[in-house]
Protein backbone atom coordinates (compact mmCIF):
# COMPACT_ATOMS: atom_id res chain seq x y z
CA UNK A 1 0.00 0.00 0.00
CA UNK A 2 1.30 3.24 -0.80
CA UNK A 3 1.14 5.24 2.82
CA UNK A 4 0.43 8.89 2.54
CA UNK A 5 2.88 11.34 4.03
CA UNK A 6 1.07 13.01 6.75
CA UNK A 7 2.71 16.36 8.68
CA UNK A 8 0.30 17.03 12.00
CA UNK A 9 0.43 20.68 13.62
CA UNK A 10 -0.94 20.59 17.04
CA UNK A 11 -1.54 22.25 20.07
CA UNK A 12 -1.55 19.18 21.69
CA UNK A 13 -4.37 19.23 24.01
CA UNK A 14 -6.39 16.10 25.07
CA UNK A 15 -8.56 15.31 21.66
CA UNK A 16 -5.21 16.41 19.71
CA UNK A 17 -3.54 13.44 21.67
CA UNK A 18 -6.01 10.94 20.44
CA UNK A 19 -5.55 12.07 17.37
CA UNK A 20 -2.14 11.61 17.10
CA UNK A 21 -2.29 8.28 19.09
CA UNK A 22 -4.58 7.33 16.59
CA UNK A 23 -3.00 8.41 13.44
CA UNK A 24 -0.01 5.84 14.90
CA UNK A 25 -2.03 3.25 13.84
CA UNK A 26 -3.78 4.15 10.84
CA UNK A 27 -1.70 2.11 7.94
CA UNK A 28 -2.52 4.26 5.47
CA UNK A 29 -0.63 7.14 6.83
CA UNK A 30 3.04 7.76 6.98
CA UNK A 31 3.45 10.18 9.95
CA UNK A 32 6.56 12.18 8.42
CA UNK A 33 6.67 15.38 10.67
CA UNK A 34 4.56 16.57 13.81
CA UNK A 35 4.71 20.49 14.92
CA UNK A 36 3.75 22.23 18.34
CA UNK A 37 1.98 25.69 18.36
CA UNK A 38 0.52 27.36 21.38
CA UNK A 39 -2.89 27.06 21.66
CA UNK A 40 -4.81 25.16 23.55
CA UNK A 41 -1.76 25.44 26.17
CA UNK A 42 2.27 26.87 26.23
CA UNK A 43 4.00 25.89 23.38
CA UNK A 44 6.16 24.09 25.83
CA UNK A 45 3.75 22.56 27.05
CA UNK A 46 2.27 21.43 22.88
CA UNK A 47 5.87 20.63 22.49
CA UNK A 48 6.43 18.01 25.23
CA UNK A 49 3.23 16.81 25.49
CA UNK A 50 3.15 15.85 21.49
CA UNK A 51 7.15 14.50 22.18
CA UNK A 52 5.83 12.44 25.23
CA UNK A 53 2.40 10.97 23.32
CA UNK A 54 4.83 9.64 20.66
CA UNK A 55 6.86 8.21 22.85
CA UNK A 56 4.26 6.62 24.75
CA UNK A 57 3.09 4.90 21.77
CA UNK A 58 7.07 4.01 21.08
CA UNK A 59 6.91 6.45 17.97
CA UNK A 60 10.22 8.69 19.29
CA UNK A 61 10.97 8.35 15.68
CA UNK A 62 8.53 10.64 14.69
CA UNK A 63 10.20 13.96 15.03
CA UNK A 64 8.51 16.30 16.73
CA UNK A 65 9.43 20.81 16.12
CA UNK A 66 8.83 23.81 17.92
CA UNK A 67 6.72 26.27 15.96
CA UNK A 68 5.06 29.67 17.58
CA UNK A 69 5.10 31.04 21.04
CA UNK A 70 1.79 33.11 20.27
CA UNK A 71 -0.52 34.30 17.23
CA UNK A 72 0.79 36.50 14.61
CA UNK A 73 -0.84 39.51 15.80
CA UNK A 74 -3.00 39.16 18.77
CA UNK A 75 -2.05 37.93 22.31
CA UNK A 76 -2.13 34.03 23.25
CA UNK A 77 -5.33 32.90 24.39
CA UNK A 78 -5.32 29.59 25.92
CA UNK A 79 -7.91 27.12 27.11
CA UNK A 80 -7.13 25.67 30.40
CA UNK A 81 -10.54 25.28 31.40
CA UNK A 82 -10.43 22.63 29.04
CA UNK A 83 -6.73 21.14 28.63
CA UNK A 84 -5.90 21.54 32.59
CA UNK A 85 -3.01 23.67 33.26
CA UNK A 86 -0.40 21.01 31.71
CA UNK A 87 -2.23 20.41 28.39
CA UNK A 88 -2.92 16.77 29.20
CA UNK A 89 -6.16 17.07 31.47
CA UNK A 90 -3.51 17.12 34.56
CA UNK A 91 -2.70 13.86 33.44
CA UNK A 92 0.77 12.83 33.39
CA UNK A 93 3.10 10.27 31.30
CA UNK A 94 6.60 9.79 31.42
CA UNK A 95 8.80 12.10 29.62
CA UNK A 96 10.33 11.60 26.14
CA UNK A 97 13.91 10.88 26.07
CA UNK A 98 13.84 11.80 22.09
CA UNK A 99 16.49 14.45 20.53
CA UNK A 100 15.04 17.63 21.51
CA UNK A 101 14.31 19.03 18.19
CA UNK A 102 15.19 22.92 17.81
CA UNK A 103 14.72 23.82 14.19
CA UNK A 104 11.56 25.88 13.69
CA UNK A 105 8.31 24.36 12.59
CA UNK A 106 7.95 26.49 9.43
CA UNK A 107 11.45 25.36 8.36
CA UNK A 108 11.42 22.13 8.74
CA UNK A 109 7.53 21.79 7.60
CA UNK A 110 8.63 23.38 4.13
CA UNK A 111 11.85 21.08 3.92
CA UNK A 112 9.62 17.95 4.76
CA UNK A 113 6.82 19.95 1.72
CA UNK A 114 9.83 20.23 -0.90
CA UNK A 115 11.18 16.39 0.22
CA UNK A 116 7.46 14.72 -0.82
CA UNK A 117 7.20 17.00 -3.94
CA UNK A 118 3.58 17.66 -3.60
CA UNK A 119 2.17 14.98 -2.09
CA UNK A 120 2.55 16.10 2.17
CA UNK A 121 -1.16 16.38 3.26
CA UNK A 122 -0.61 18.57 6.26
CA UNK A 123 -3.36 18.41 9.09
CA UNK A 124 -3.08 21.64 11.15
CA UNK A 125 -5.24 20.60 14.45
CA UNK A 126 -5.07 23.63 16.23
CA UNK A 127 -4.47 27.61 15.56
CA UNK A 128 -2.90 28.05 12.13
CA UNK A 129 0.02 30.25 13.28
CA UNK A 130 2.89 27.82 12.31
CA UNK A 131 1.13 27.36 8.78
CA UNK A 132 1.02 31.00 7.99
CA UNK A 133 4.34 31.53 9.44
CA UNK A 134 5.43 28.94 6.71
CA UNK A 135 3.63 30.46 4.22
CA UNK A 136 4.74 34.22 4.74
CA UNK A 137 8.55 32.53 5.27
CA UNK A 138 8.58 30.21 2.68
CA UNK A 139 6.01 31.64 -0.14
CA UNK A 140 6.87 29.06 -2.91
CA UNK A 141 5.27 26.33 -0.10
CA UNK A 142 2.11 26.56 -1.75
CA UNK A 143 3.63 24.40 -4.41
CA UNK A 144 4.21 21.73 -2.05
CA UNK A 145 1.61 20.96 -0.01
CA UNK A 146 -1.10 19.17 -1.21
CA UNK A 147 -3.76 19.95 0.72
CA UNK A 148 -4.45 21.18 4.14
CA UNK A 149 -6.77 19.07 6.38
CA UNK A 150 -8.07 21.44 9.04
CA UNK A 151 -9.38 21.02 12.08
CA UNK A 152 -11.30 24.56 12.65
CA UNK A 153 -13.68 27.50 12.20
CA UNK A 154 -17.88 26.43 11.69
CA UNK A 155 -19.97 27.61 9.38
CA UNK A 156 -22.92 27.85 11.76
CA UNK A 157 -21.63 28.63 15.40
CA UNK A 158 -18.91 28.48 17.42
CA UNK A 159 -17.28 27.16 20.71
CA UNK A 160 -15.46 30.22 22.24
CA UNK A 161 -18.19 33.47 20.82
CA UNK A 162 -21.68 32.29 18.87
CA UNK A 163 -19.68 33.13 15.45
CA UNK A 164 -16.25 31.84 16.33
CA UNK A 165 -14.47 28.02 16.79
CA UNK A 166 -11.50 28.03 18.93
CA UNK A 167 -8.41 27.30 16.54
CA UNK A 168 -9.48 30.05 14.19
CA UNK A 169 -10.51 32.83 16.69
CA UNK A 170 -7.00 32.30 18.87
CA UNK A 171 -5.26 33.52 15.38
CA UNK A 172 -7.13 34.57 13.30
CA UNK A 173 -4.80 36.55 10.97
CA UNK A 174 -3.19 33.14 10.23
CA UNK A 175 -6.22 31.50 9.12
CA UNK A 176 -6.70 34.00 6.95
CA UNK A 177 -3.28 34.06 5.64
CA UNK A 178 -3.37 30.25 4.96
CA UNK A 179 -7.13 30.49 3.33
CA UNK A 180 -5.60 33.49 0.75
CA UNK A 181 -2.82 31.01 0.18
CA UNK A 182 -4.58 29.23 -2.78
CA UNK A 183 -3.65 26.04 -0.77
CA UNK A 184 -6.58 23.45 -0.94
CA UNK A 185 -8.27 23.27 2.08
CA UNK A 186 -10.74 20.12 3.37
CA UNK A 187 -11.87 22.27 6.58
CA UNK A 188 -13.45 20.46 9.55
CA UNK A 189 -15.60 22.71 11.72
CA UNK A 190 -17.67 22.51 14.43
CA UNK A 191 -20.26 21.47 12.48
CA UNK A 192 -18.82 18.06 11.59
CA UNK A 193 -16.86 17.69 14.83
CA UNK A 194 -19.49 17.99 16.91
CA UNK A 195 -21.42 15.26 15.69
CA UNK A 196 -18.12 12.93 15.80
CA UNK A 197 -17.92 12.23 19.15
CA UNK A 198 -17.48 8.86 21.47
CA UNK A 199 -20.47 8.27 23.41
CA UNK A 200 -20.69 7.31 27.46
CA UNK A 201 -20.41 3.77 26.39
CA UNK A 202 -17.86 4.29 23.96
CA UNK A 203 -15.92 6.15 26.73
CA UNK A 204 -16.36 3.41 29.52
CA UNK A 205 -15.14 0.41 26.54
CA UNK A 206 -11.49 2.75 26.07
CA UNK A 207 -11.35 2.91 29.95
CA UNK A 208 -11.76 -0.39 30.88
CA UNK A 209 -8.71 -1.42 28.27
CA UNK A 210 -6.36 -0.74 30.88
CA UNK A 211 -3.31 -0.27 29.24
CA UNK A 212 -0.77 2.56 29.38
CA UNK A 213 -2.02 4.66 26.47
CA UNK A 214 -6.34 4.06 27.89
CA UNK A 215 -5.43 5.16 30.73
CA UNK A 216 -4.26 8.50 29.68
CA UNK A 217 -6.87 9.04 27.55
CA UNK A 218 -9.26 7.68 31.04
CA UNK A 219 -7.17 10.46 33.09
CA UNK A 220 -7.12 13.38 30.71
CA UNK A 221 -10.78 14.23 29.31
CA UNK A 222 -12.71 15.04 32.39
CA UNK A 223 -12.45 19.05 31.66
CA UNK A 224 -13.18 18.64 28.16
CA UNK A 225 -15.94 16.20 28.83
CA UNK A 226 -17.50 18.47 31.61
CA UNK A 227 -17.33 21.80 29.06
CA UNK A 228 -19.21 19.39 26.12
CA UNK A 229 -21.97 18.48 28.09
CA UNK A 230 -22.73 22.11 28.96
CA UNK A 231 -22.18 22.78 25.27
CA UNK A 232 -23.26 19.93 23.17
CA UNK A 233 -24.61 16.47 25.09
CA UNK A 234 -22.72 14.30 26.81
CA UNK A 235 -20.01 12.49 25.21
CA UNK A 236 -16.50 13.42 23.95
CA UNK A 237 -16.35 15.52 20.46
CA UNK A 238 -12.87 14.37 18.89
CA UNK A 239 -12.29 17.25 16.90
CA UNK A 240 -9.08 17.09 15.94
CA UNK A 241 -9.55 12.97 14.96
CA UNK A 242 -11.75 14.27 12.05
CA UNK A 243 -9.01 15.57 9.24
CA UNK A 244 -7.02 12.48 10.52
CA UNK A 245 -9.44 9.65 9.67
CA UNK A 246 -10.56 11.88 6.64
CA UNK A 247 -6.96 11.51 5.22
CA UNK A 248 -7.00 7.72 5.85
CA UNK A 249 -10.90 7.60 4.87
CA UNK A 250 -12.49 9.89 2.98
CA UNK A 251 -15.34 8.05 2.58
CA UNK A 252 -16.72 8.26 5.98
CA UNK A 253 -17.43 12.60 5.30
CA UNK A 254 -19.30 14.27 3.24
CA UNK A 255 -17.90 18.06 2.62
CA UNK A 256 -19.05 20.74 0.15
CA UNK A 257 -16.88 22.58 -2.52
CA UNK A 258 -17.26 26.43 -1.41
CA UNK A 259 -15.15 29.19 -0.53
CA UNK A 260 -13.81 30.61 3.00
CA UNK A 261 -12.49 33.49 4.66
CA UNK A 262 -12.21 34.46 7.58
CA UNK A 263 -13.33 37.61 9.61
CA UNK A 264 -10.65 39.97 11.37
CA UNK A 265 -11.87 42.94 11.85
CA UNK A 266 -15.20 42.63 13.37
CA UNK A 267 -15.97 42.66 17.13
CA UNK A 268 -18.82 40.16 17.20
CA UNK A 269 -18.16 38.86 14.48
CA UNK A 270 -14.06 38.26 15.29
CA UNK A 271 -12.30 35.11 14.00
CA UNK A 272 -15.45 33.76 12.30
CA UNK A 273 -15.16 31.60 8.89
CA UNK A 274 -17.17 32.94 6.21
CA UNK A 275 -18.09 30.24 3.93
CA UNK A 276 -20.94 30.26 0.72
CA UNK A 277 -22.35 27.19 1.04
CA UNK A 278 -25.82 28.51 1.20
CA UNK A 279 -25.58 31.61 -0.27
CA UNK A 280 -26.47 32.81 -3.88
CA UNK A 281 -23.55 35.10 -4.05
CA UNK A 282 -20.43 32.70 -4.21
CA UNK A 283 -17.37 33.64 -3.58
CA UNK A 284 -14.84 33.84 -7.09
CA UNK A 285 -12.38 31.70 -5.51
CA UNK A 286 -13.67 28.84 -3.81
CA UNK A 287 -10.91 26.16 -3.51
CA UNK A 288 -12.14 24.76 -0.20
CA UNK A 289 -14.08 22.02 1.05
CA UNK A 290 -16.68 22.62 4.35
CA UNK A 291 -17.38 19.45 5.87
CA UNK A 292 -20.93 18.55 7.45
CA UNK A 293 -21.44 15.04 7.86
CA UNK A 294 -19.79 11.63 9.17
CA UNK A 295 -20.12 8.31 9.63
CA UNK A 296 -19.99 8.61 13.29
CA UNK A 297 -20.18 4.56 14.01
CA UNK A 298 -17.05 3.69 12.07
CA UNK A 299 -15.38 7.04 13.12
CA UNK A 300 -15.51 6.20 17.51
CA UNK A 301 -15.11 2.20 16.53
CA UNK A 302 -11.60 3.39 14.26
CA UNK A 303 -10.76 5.01 17.23
CA UNK A 304 -11.59 2.39 19.60
CA UNK A 305 -9.79 -0.07 17.78
CA UNK A 306 -6.54 2.19 17.88
CA UNK A 307 -6.60 2.70 21.86
CA UNK A 308 -7.27 -1.47 22.31
CA UNK A 309 -4.40 -1.98 20.08
CA UNK A 310 -1.86 -0.30 22.53
O1 LIG B 1 -12.52 23.94 18.75
C1 LIG B 1 -11.87 22.70 18.90
C2 LIG B 1 -10.40 22.85 18.70
O2 LIG B 1 -9.87 23.71 19.69
C3 LIG B 1 -9.63 21.53 18.86
O3 LIG B 1 -8.49 21.56 18.02
C4 LIG B 1 -9.19 21.54 20.29
O4 LIG B 1 -7.99 20.80 20.50
C5 LIG B 1 -8.94 23.00 20.49
O5 LIG B 1 -7.62 23.26 20.00
CA1 LIG C 1 -6.26 21.09 18.92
Amino acid sequence: MNRIPVWIDTDTGVDDATALLVATKLEELEIVGVSAVAGNTSLENAFRNARDVLSLVGRKDIRVYPGAEKPLLIDLFTAENVHGSNGLGGAEIPLSDAPVETEKAWDALYEKAKEYKGELVVCPVGPLTNIANAIIKHPDIVDYIKVLNIMGGAAIGGNVTPCAEFNIYTDPQAAETVMRSGIPVNMFGLDVTIKAYLDDDDIAEISSYGNPVSDLFRDSNHLLYQAQERLYRSGLCEHDSCPILYTAHPEWFEGYECGIYVETQGTITFGKTVTDLWTDYKFDDRHCRFFLDLDRDRFAERIKEAYRSF
